[in-house]
């Protein structure tokens, strides 16, 4: 651990604990929330506002025994810095779609300068001892710029997205400067063994690297450490949300209004990399070849809306709503929806009696760094009666949850078959395979990842 050592974590999303408050902010957000309960420490970065003009103030806050400093950035940082590069490049090429990905020169000067800005601000508020622990694609410069000026501290960085393998990634015009950027890191923490082998072979393809034992890595003329910290959720208070009262509460409205059918359930920020269109379309095959399944079985799709401001989300958007028309249109029936759409988010508590009264969790993203819905649908089921999970393969979280039903969610039919099958699976078997993925999601938690981590950056 970090002993008496004060935490500085630092990620582009700063969400600010709100008892019950609905969550689209994603999976970085719940577990440094978790994460932060359990330290003394603060949390640094976007405060999601914007002002006309940089200013550098600090707006310091507590609550619920987690201290937040944000700084405001202009509309201008927004388009070029977070919307840009960030998640007009990064995103859609850390997920595998070069399709989508828009290489500018005018965001990659946005994502530079404010990376130089967060490190100006953030060095006055560091103490010589302090570990810092920064998050996501949104800032790999900032420890280049913190040593630039002249910041000696440990600083770690841990990467929630996959990592693209060598060949998408040298699409990136200034794909070396970014990688080079990532040395002056001490520890590099990635989600799963598939984006750290990518990591390490574009080191040795592309840097002229050389791969030491327990993880050291050299590049560039440069030395780093990396290695894998699969991320957790707090299992124990995913299970006690629910049973809380909201979660009860939830529960039984969802079984007033599910009325005997089995509800497949599905929980994802509406973005293009969970899969929503494939797996809308594996389920409208799945009710066209299994026609007794008409009114005994309905999907929850959840899904509130995400980076709003990007084409890309905007297209995906319209697609679904399409969509689900279309499956509506052509099964529903007076007393029956196949679908149901909703874009809002709920809270922790509503959602965990959501996952509870589910049969089965559909998690079918085409590539995910880890994704935790998977973790939280297994611990929120009832031991006795637990539901299926339905896990694509190119989740990270895959790799942990090998009793899941894992599937291709590219096809279609592998996303139909899935269904057939654990809606028709005795409950010995959703038994035996929940244990043992109850066992994993308990073990290796958010507390563990979080030690884990930190033990290994403080050195
Ligand atoms: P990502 O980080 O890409 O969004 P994850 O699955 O890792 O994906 O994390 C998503 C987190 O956001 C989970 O903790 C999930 O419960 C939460 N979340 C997603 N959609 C909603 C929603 N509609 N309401 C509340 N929380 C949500
Ligand atoms: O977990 C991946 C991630 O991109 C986080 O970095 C981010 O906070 C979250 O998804 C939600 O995205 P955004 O912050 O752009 O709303």
């Amino acid at each position: 651990m970090t002993g008496r050592r004060r935490l500085v974590v630092v990620s582009n999303r700063v969400a600010a604990p709100r008892a019950g408050s609905p969550g689209n902010q994603g999976g970085l957000a719940v577990a440094l929330e978790s994460a932060l309960k359990q330290t003394r420490g603060i949390w640094f970065g976007w405060s999601g506002e914007t002002v006309d003009e940089f200013n550098g103030h600090i707006r310091l806050e507590r609550n619920q025994g987690i201290t937040t400093a944000t700084i405001d950035l202009t509309p201008e940082d927004v388009a070029s810095y977070y919307e840009g590069y960030s998640n007009r490049t990064l995103w859609p090429l850390f997920h595998y779609r070069i399709d989508l990905a828009e290489y500018d020169r005018q965001f990659e000067a946005g994502y530079a300068s404010v990376n130089r800005r967060f490190a100006e601000t953030l060095a006055q508020l560091l103490d010589p001892d302090d570990i810092v622990w920064v998050h996501d694609y949104h800032l790999i410069p900032l420890a280049r710029e913190l040593r630039a000026l002249g910041v000696c501290n440990r600083i770690g960085f841990f990467l929630h997205t996959p990592w693209p393998p060598v060949r998408l990634l040298t699409t990136l015009p200034d794909h070396r400067q970014l990688v080079e950027a990532l040395f002056s890191y001490d520890l590099l923490g990635f989600q799963a063994s598939e984006w750290l082998d990518s990591f390490t072979d574009y080191v040795t393809r592309e840097a002229d690297g050389r791969l030491g034992p327990d993880g050291e890595v050299a590049g560039f003329g440069l030395k780093t450490e990396a290695a894998l910290f699969p991320i957790g959720i707090d299992a124990a208070a995913f299970r006690r949300a629910a049973q809380s009262p909201e979660a009860r509460a939830m529960a039984k409205r969802m079984r007033t209004s599910i009325a005997g059918r089995h509800m497949l359930v599905g929980v994802d920020r509406l973005d293009y990399s969970k899969g929503l269109e494939e797996r809308f379309l594996g389920y409208e095959r799945f009710l066209s070849e299994d026609p007794e399944s008409l009114n005994r079985v309905f999907l929850l799709q959840i899904a509130p809306p995400s980076r709003e401001g990007i084409g890309s989300y905007q297209e995906i958007r319209d697609k679904l709503d399409q969509l689900s028309g279309r499956i509506n249109g052509a099964h529903a029936e007076v007393d029956w929806v196949p679908l149901r759409y909703v874009n809002r988010g709920y809270s922790r508590r509503e959602l965990a009696g959501i996952f509870r009264t589910a049969r089965v969790g559909l998690v079918t993203p085409l590539r995910d760094g880890m994704n935790l819905v998977a973790k939280e649908y297994v611990a929120a089921q009832d031991a006795a009666d637990p539901g299926v999970l339905v896990l694509s393969r190119f989740a990270g979280a895959a790799e942990d949850l090998a009793e899941a039903l894992l599937v291709n969610p590219f096809s279609q039919e592998d996303i139909a078959d899935s269904i057939r099958q654990a809606l028709a699976m005795e409950r010995p078997e959703r038994i035996r395979r929940w244990e043992a993925l109850m066992a994993r999601v308990e073990t290796n938690d958010v507390a563990h990842w979080q030690k884990a981590f930190l033990s290994r950056l403080a050195g």
